[in-house]
């Protein structure tokens, strides 16, 4: 890779890592305290106030799910100054996922962002999913390595999945009883927890944030193999963005709750479209796209928040796809110089 001196996400990339650490920072006050919708205004509030002061026109293509009935940021809200010849972006982010999690003081958090630089005239950067759920199955880059070299058969959503568990064992060269699978605990997610138990593979099933979890089988030392499961559809693309950087990869094909929704999202998509298997590659085009993430409570992908007296310690990862670099950035931040600038206050707050 030839260094490139036009490479803007390279100029911008730690902004994004300031604004998933404010929102860390600034959500913290909310952990344990029953009001997932406060921790996700205050998250909102410190992203949006990052980007107030930095030159880019960041248009957000992946906004939070309709679920979230927090002031959030949504889809097609803008990020940044939006000044004549700033460099556009397309922005997806979860200000936090796992904010129920945060609401009852547990684990598995993160406030996440992912970027890409539109070049001028070009189309969209990531793909938006329009359903609510989709089905995911995401491995690292050693099982995607012996797919690509036809060590084993491409693993496919259509297998049983008892088939898929078996292909991925033979690719890490473990007895299907090593296998560590995470599946988010929902009754919809059933058949994959009886197929992980019945193949007497180990589960680990999550009560809430299904990025670190689908990240989590390409860090090489998260302990967890595989991840399947229908959840958030824009958890998937962010998935899909960090995958591109670390090698594994990502199947995602939209799952309609029910007849209604199946109808409904037919008047937008095709019916080719919503029988589609969507790759990393598919979801996230290009090879620049940036990834960043802090942690806000422990997760399998990196630890929270730690508050000693008057000092904050933050944990944040940071990837591009075009270097591949992961970037683990440790910071220790003064709470008694700290202040992080809110779009709520247009100004700078202590924390
Ligand atoms: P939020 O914290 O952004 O609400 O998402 C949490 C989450 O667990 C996601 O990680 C997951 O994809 C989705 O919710 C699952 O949705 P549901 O809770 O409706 O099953």
């Amino acid at each position: 890779m030839k260094f490139d001196i036009n490479d803007v996400e390279r100029t911008f990339e730690f902004e994004f890592v300031r604004a998933t650490e404010n929102a860390a920072l600034h959500s913290m006050q909310w952990m344990g305290r029953g009001n997932k919708e406060a921790a996700d205004e205050a998250a909102c509030d410190a992203i949006k106030g990052v980007f107030d002061l930095v030159d880019i026109s960041g248009e957000v293509v992946i906004g939070e799910g309709i679920k979230d009935n927090a002031p959030g940021i949504f889809l097609g809200d803008r990020l940044g100054r939006w000044g004549e010849g700033d460099p556009r972006f397309d922005i997806a982010l979860d200000p936090i996922d796992g904010t129920s999690n945060i609401s009852k003081g547990m684990p598995n958090s993160i406030s996440v962002m992912a970027a890409a630089l539109v070049p001028e005239g070009s189309k969209r950067s990531m793909v938006n999913i329009p359903s609510f759920y989709v089905e995911k199955l995401s491995y690292g880059a050693r099982v995607a390595r012996c797919i690509g070299n036809g060590l084993i058969a491409p693993v496919s959503l259509d297998d049983p999945f008892e088939h898929t568990l078996e292909q991925v064992a033979k690719a890490l060269g473990k007895r299907l009883g090593e296998l560590v699978v995470t599946v988010l605990d929902r009754p919809r997610n059933q058949v994959y927890t009886d197929a992980v138990r019945g193949a007497a593979a180990s589960l680990r099933l999550i009560a809430d944030g299904d990025i670190t979890a689908a990240v989590a089988p390409s860090l090489h030392d998260s302990g967890i193999d595989l991840y399947v499961g229908r959840g958030g559809a824009p958890e998937g693309i962010l998935t899909a963005a960090a995958l591109k950087a670390l090698g594994g990869d990502i199947l995602v094909r939209m799952w309609p709750r029910d007849d209604e929704e199946r109808t409904d999202l037919l008047k937008t998509v095709t019916p080719a479209d919503l029988a589609r298997v969507y790759r990393a590659d598919d979801l996230v085009h290009g090879e620049s796209a940036l990834f960043c993430a802090t942690g806000i409570s422990d997760s399998p992908m990196l630890p929270g928040v730690k508050l000693i007296g008057k000092t904050a310690i933050t944990h944040s990862i940071l990837m591009r796809s075009r270097s591949r670099t992961v970037r683990y950035i440790r910071a220790v931040h003064d709470l008694e110089a700290k202040t992080i600038h809110l779009r709520s206050l247009r100004g700078e707050e202590h924390l």
